[in-house]
């Protein structure tokens, strides 16, 4: 019996098969569950998730959805809800901030809506999505919601600059819906990931030997895999991780207990 049959869920954020939300859906279904994909609007951008989703599964389903507007995420939840009748687990993958302050040096220059926009995209939205998901979660007696952070949230990563921003707002968000979604049954937790050069992470300056001194700096010695997200994911996901909520889970091969 796999840990997630029966469980059916929405994944928010595969760009191809490199994003951290591919390795989620993959594990998600090579332990029983199945899901639904949600990618932001273009032709290209539908092909890329189309072609990597079918990887994972023969007969995709893709919404389209820009999470910056209000009526893409309300048409994207009615959409769901319409092709499915339970909602058990929602993945937000996506962070977005405009590279040129992803810089050495230009955190203090970056304007404000700049700022806001990283905040917008990368935090706000999983209250957003969470508010969206609830009714449709609770239908069935909860949920599990989570999203992806890094360890920028906390120590400064030179850099990640307003990304860290975001992250450090996405994971109060986190426990804040955590403490108001708690007696209907849903779960919010983070995974604060390793660093994985995807598409995303490829905009961050100042990264290109990230990979080799993580893994130097790791107690486990190597850097880590979109499938250690992955497995952590069908963890939150699953019942296994019943009594978990408003917790931010390292998966980064132990490089944040690392002090010098
Ligand atoms: N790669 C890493 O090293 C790393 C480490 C820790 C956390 N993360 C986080 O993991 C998550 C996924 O990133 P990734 O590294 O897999 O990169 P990725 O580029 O594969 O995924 C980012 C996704 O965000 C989506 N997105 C951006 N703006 C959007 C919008 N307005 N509406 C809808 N979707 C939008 C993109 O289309 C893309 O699918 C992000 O939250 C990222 O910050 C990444």
């Amino acid at each position: 019996m796999g840990l997630m049959d029966g469980k059916v869920g929405l994944v928010v954020g595969v760009a191809n098969d490199r994003s951290y939300a591919w390795h989620i859906a993959n594990e998600i279904y090579a332990h029983g569950g199945t899901c639904a994909f949600a990618h932001i609007p273009g032709e290209k951008n539908a092909r890329r998730t189309q072609r990597a989703a079918e990887k994972i599964t023969p007969d995709p389903i893709l919404y389209e959805c820009n999470a910056g507007s209000d009526e893409d995420i309300d048409t994207l939840f009615a959409s769901y809800a319409k092709d499915h009748d339970r909602l058990d687990f929602l993945v937000h993958s996506i962070a977005y901030a405009d590279r040129d302050w992803l810089q050495l040096g230009m955190f203090a220059k970056t304007p404000r809506q700049a700022y806001l926009d990283a905040i917008d995209i990368s935090a706000y939205t999983l209250a957003a999505m969470a508010a969206r998901a609830k009714p449709l979660m609770t239908k069935n007696g909860g949920g599990s919601i989570m999203a992806m952070s890094y360890y920028g949230s906390e120590k400064v990563v030179l850099g990640y600059n307003v990304m860290g921003v975001a992250k450090s707002c996405l994971e109060a968000t986190t426990r804040y819906l955590a403490a108001e979604l708690g007696p209907e049954g849903i779960r919010v937790n983070t995974i604060s990931g390793g660093y994985l050069r995807t598409l995303a992470s490829s905009a961050v300056g100042g990264t290109d030997d990230l990979e080799i001194r993580a893994a130097e700096k790791a107690p486990l010695r190597r850097t880590t895999e979109g499938s250690d997200v992955g497995k952590t994911a069908v963890y939150l996901a699953s019942d296994l991780s019943s009594g978990v909520t408003g917790e931010n889970i390292y998966v980064d091969c132990g490089v944040n207990i690392i002090g010098a």
